[in-house]
């Protein structure tokens, strides 16, 4: 995991390096049962260097606890590991240059479950042996009431 988080910090596979500050591998237990999957850091991780920690996160965190799912206990990570331009949704050719790192986190993680949050993350090819789950994506959950509650029974149902 090391060597692969090493590689997601120098990646220049795609154009999407040249306007960020830091590569975001994601973070985690690397025996986690559980794997969140979004679409990409926002400007907050970008900053830091780590998933969702901007607003978006807290409330994913927020919905996570109230379902007794706590941060700690979870590997979360993106589908694209550098943040995209004004946060647009990233480019096909920028999402098939990063799946190999997320593809190889989660044969390294091997997770009983990966819960896939947006129609981006929704491309991950699966693996068998693994449930993969697909969800709408917290910042729309955030945003819009409607999506908030499907998000929130989404997760409870995960969960059950
Ligand atoms: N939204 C995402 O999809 N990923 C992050 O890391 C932050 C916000």
């Amino acid at each position: 995991m090391d060597e692969l988080n090493f590689a997601i910090y120098g990646c220049k596979k795609c154009r999407l390096w040249q306007d960020a500050k830091h590569g975001v591998p994601g973070e985690g237990p690397i025996n986690a049962k559980i794997m969140f999957v979004g679409q990409n850091p926002g400007v907050e991780e970008d900053e830091v260097g780590r998933p969702f920690v901007g607003k978006t996160g807290k409330y994913l965190t927020k919905v996570l606890a109230e379902n007794g799912l706590s941060r700690e206990d979870l590997f979360i990570t993106n589908i694209v590991k550098h943040k995209t331009p004004k946060n647009r949704k990233p480019f096909a050719d920028e999402v098939a240059a990063c799946l190999p790192y997320l593809l190889e986190q989660i044969r390294i993680i091997k997770p009983e479950k990966v819960v896939l949050m947006g129609k981006t993350a929704w491309l991950t090819p699966r693996f068998n042996g693994i449930k993969y789950y697909e969800v709408v994506h917290p910042q729309a959950a955030s945003r819009f009431p409607k999506m908030g509650k499907k998000f929130q029974e989404q997760i409870k149902a995960i969960m059950r």
